[in-house]
């Protein structure tokens, strides 16, 4: 992979390089123009330094992978991607608004302000969740906002897709986060976790509540496991004025087990839509940590709080949680039930309390399955083939020939070519390989290849525990 030096007024793929925006840890920003693109660009390259670190290799082959995938408001439209290889870059839509580091100067918020930034990146993340994505890197630097309010997820390259290989954990075996943001279950290696957002989210409302973060910035494995057996001090002890609906909603968010965070993030936003509908128990009128004692207890009974490794994901948590769908006939109002035009429906000043990010319409849940299907070129193919055969097209072949299933090729790839045994009808190989969708796109495997290579000449030092330089 050659390594990206951008220079204003340069032209790489069509795009003219502009001023740089950003330098990050891992990445720097850039202005770009197109003369096929009207909207304004941002082109985001990787830092690739000798014996810099290998995870910003890989976790920009992630983002390159995902950006492309998602769509919606809350994360920025996807333009273009430069080969991996050759010019590593992605094109995206440049927003306009400034990420919640600008807020950084005017903490602690008031609460009402506090709950409305709760709602619309709640909102951001649901909408993440249902992509089958846990974002995993929820901080101010990486909140943006459009100028609706509508709150923007920006920087994937920690983040985790549900159903494509999950490049960062093959590859490292320390955890990936910042610090002070991080779930009790990502420190210990559990990627899954769609509540581990909602954990990072808890964070920063704590943060921008008391101007102080929960667990502090902690630098090294053990002080970062800490926040696994000792509880926070309760904000309302910092800011007496916080109302106890605030405390409860961030206290929920900060349990250590995922479980008893709010099921989702969805769930979340509607508890700071609706405060006086949360039910109270015991953490809103906390004023102090537990005793000292029981914290210690709790380190050392490995029983007393289960991190949960392997328990969830964005699949199940959309299974799990209920959804209630209601019709209303507008055209055909019974006589005894007066329409909207005659101030008988909620019209828009009856709804609840609505922050500016709510006018974002709340998409029905699309058809996840397919919606993911499309992004497979494999699948594509099929459909293209089934399209063609309905027209009178040749039939396609239903099977795939028996020696190129996943597994065969992950055995290759460790360097034993036998072919695979698998038979018709016989189960799916097991292995890590196996495990993955039939509509993945083949480019991921051979995107493991080149990343390989790649990795070898820019494997530096050990790589530090986690991302220790961006505490934003
Ligand atoms: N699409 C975008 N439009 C405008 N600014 C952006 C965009 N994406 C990121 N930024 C800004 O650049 C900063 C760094 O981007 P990010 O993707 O988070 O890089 P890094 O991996 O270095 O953290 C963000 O904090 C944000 O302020
Ligand atoms: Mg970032």
């Amino acid at each position: 992979m050659a390594n990206v030096r951008l220079q204003p007024g340069e032209m790489i793929d069509g795009f003219t390089v502009g001023q740089r925006l950003h330098v990050g840890g891992m990445a720097t920003l850039w202005e770009v123009t197109h003369p096929d693109h009207a909207i304004p660009l941002v082109m985001k390259a990787p830092l690739l330094n000798e014996g810099g670190d290998p995870a910003a290799i890989v976790s920009f082959e992630m983002e390159q992978m995902l950006l492309p995938r998602l769509s919606g408001p809350h994360v920025p439209k996807f333009i273009a991607a430069g080969d991996f290889e050759a010019r590593p870059y992605i094109v995206m839509e440049r927003l306009s608004g400034k990420s919640l580091v600008s807020h950084l100067a005017d903490l602690p918020l008031a609460p009402d302000e506090v709950a409305e930034l709760g709602i619309c990146i709640a909102l951001a993340l649901d909408d993440l969740h249902r992509q089958h994505v846990v974002h995993l890197d929820v901080k101010p630097s990486n909140v943006m906002f459009r100028p609706d309010g509508a709150a923007v997820l920006v920087d994937f390259g920690l983040s985790r897709h549900g159903r494509l290989p999950d490049l960062m954990e093959e590859e490292f075996r320390v955890p990936y986060g910042t610090a002070p943001y991080m779930a009790p279950e990502q420190v210990m290696g559990n990627r899954r976790e769609p509540r581990s957002d909602l954990f990072a989210l808890g964070v920063l409302l704590y943060f921008f509540a008391t101007g102080v973060l929960p667990f502090g910035d902690p630098l090294g494995m053990r002080p970062l496991k800490r926040r696994i057996w000792r509880d926070p001090v309760p904000p309302r002890r910092l800011r007496p004025d916080l109302p106890p609906w605030l405390q409860e909603t961030i206290l929920r968010c900060l349990e250590v087990e995922p479980a008893r965070r709010h099921p989702t993030a969805a769930q979340l936003a509607l508890d700071l839509q609706h405060p006086d509908q949360i039910a109270l128990t015991a953490r809103a009128e906390r004023m102090k940590r537990d005793s000292y004692l029981a914290a210690l207890k709790r380190r050392f009974d490995p029983g007393a709080v289960s991190v949960d490794l392997f328990g969830s994901s964005t699949a199940k948590q959309a299974a799990d949680a209920p959804i209630v769908a209601v019709a209303i006939d507008f055209d055909h109002t019974p006589p005894e039930l007066p329409g909207p035009a005659h101030g008988g429906w909620p019209g828009p000043g009856d709804l609840p309390r609505s922050p500016s990010c709510l006018p974002q319409r709340h998409r029905a849940q699309p058809d996840l399955d397919r919606q993911f299907a499309r992004c497979g070129r494999a699948q594509q193919a099929r459909h293209a083939a089934d399209r063609a055969q309905a027209l009178g097209g040749p039939a396609r072949p239903r099977r795939r020939p028996h020696h190129l299933p996943c597994a065969g090729r992950a055995r290759r790839r460790r360097g034993n070519p036998r072919p695979c045994p698998r038979q018709p009808g016989r189960p799916r190989h097991p292995g890590r390989a196996g495990r993955l969708d039939d509509a993945q796109p083949s480019g991921q495997r051979l995107g493991r290849n080149r990343r390989a290579r790649a990795l070898q000449h820019h494997r530096g030092p050990a790589a530090a525990p986690f991302d220790m330089i961006q505490a934003t």
